[in-house]
């Protein structure tokens, strides 16, 4: 059993602690954190790009989504693992949402799912939560919608959308979601959104009162350079020092200094010389 449950991350609001939230794609980096103590972790869709290398989050597959999300829970003794479920998964029909929510749960060993939208998806988040399912929301930014949105842009800047990004807080939540993430939206909306709600809101690019915080694992380890968004912060450049390390054990083969005595296994002198 996990150590964290929703039940835990409602508290931490209730209980005014601010946390830290992250995803992982793979078994390896979900143990690492998971020893950070970070108590939810997202099989987001941003595998998609990170692990699949597609350019958007549309590609991804549900087949794709689970491998990623098996080895995740496999790795996480105690976080909670929040499966992302991905575009045209849940949109087409409640029963296949349901269906597909049941398959990270029952097969991949989930403990909730996230998907994006607000008052539009409301009618598939409750068919969910009722036959036992945790749901996590996500509003603002959908990349899911990138073509609806004529890109990755930030919303809620005009009083329509913000007023309609309120509105979508307020009914995932009477919806029966545990948390909603906030993406790309103004930090003074975000505020308002979260005094307003008694669930968690875990925010990206959405300024600090969030009561959460989410990132994606390579952005803050400075692993994709590719794009780096404004909203992240690189807690270290991993990537540099993966291909430095690369570079030397390639120039080592080559040079003939690897492997060197340390790293080699002898055979007894007397079956060599009988060989
Ligand atoms: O897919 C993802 O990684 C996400 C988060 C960054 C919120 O949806």
């Amino acid at each position: 059993m996990s150590k964290y449950s929703i039940e835990s991350i409602k508290k931490f609001k209730i209980n005014g602690q601010k946390f830290a939230t992250l995803t992982a794609y793979d078994y390896t980096s979900a143990k690492l954190v998971d020893k950070a103590e970070i108590p939810l972790i997202l099989v987001g869709d941003s595998a998609s790009m990170v692990i699949y290398g597609y350019d958007t989050t549309i590609p991804v597959t549900m087949e794709e989504m689970l491998l990623v999300t098996s080895a995740v829970v496999r790795g996480a003794e105690d976080a909670l693992v929040v499966a992302d479920m991905p575009f045209m998964s849940y949109q087409a029909s409640i029963e296949k949402a349901i269906e597909n929510a049941g398959l990270f749960i029952k097969k991949a060993g989930a403990g909730a799912v996230k998907l994006e939208g607000g008052i539009e998806v409301c009618n598939i988040i409750s068919s969910i939560v009722d036959i036992g399912i945790p749901v996590m929301a996500h509003i603002g930014l959908k990349p899911q919608s990138f073509h609806q949105m004529s890109g990755y842009k930030i919303q809620g800047k005009s009083l329509d959308e913000a007023e309609k990004i309120l509105s979508d807080a307020i009914a995932v939540e009477k919806a029966g979601v545990f948390a909603v993430v906030l993406e790309g939206i103004p930090s003074e909306l975000a505020e308002k959104i979260t005094n307003s709600l008694s669930i968690p809101t875990i925010g990206i690019g959405a300024g600090p009162h969030c009561d959460g915080q989410i990132q994606v694992f390579h952005d803050i380890l400075g692993l994709f350079d590719t794009f780096i968004p404004k909203h992240t912060k690189q807690f270290a450049n991993i990537g540099n020092n993966i291909s430095q390390a690369i570079e030397e054990y390639r120039n080592d083969v080559t040079s003939g200094n690897f492997p060197g005595k340390d790293h080699c296994i002898s055979i007894d002198k007397e079956i060599l010389e009988k060989l």
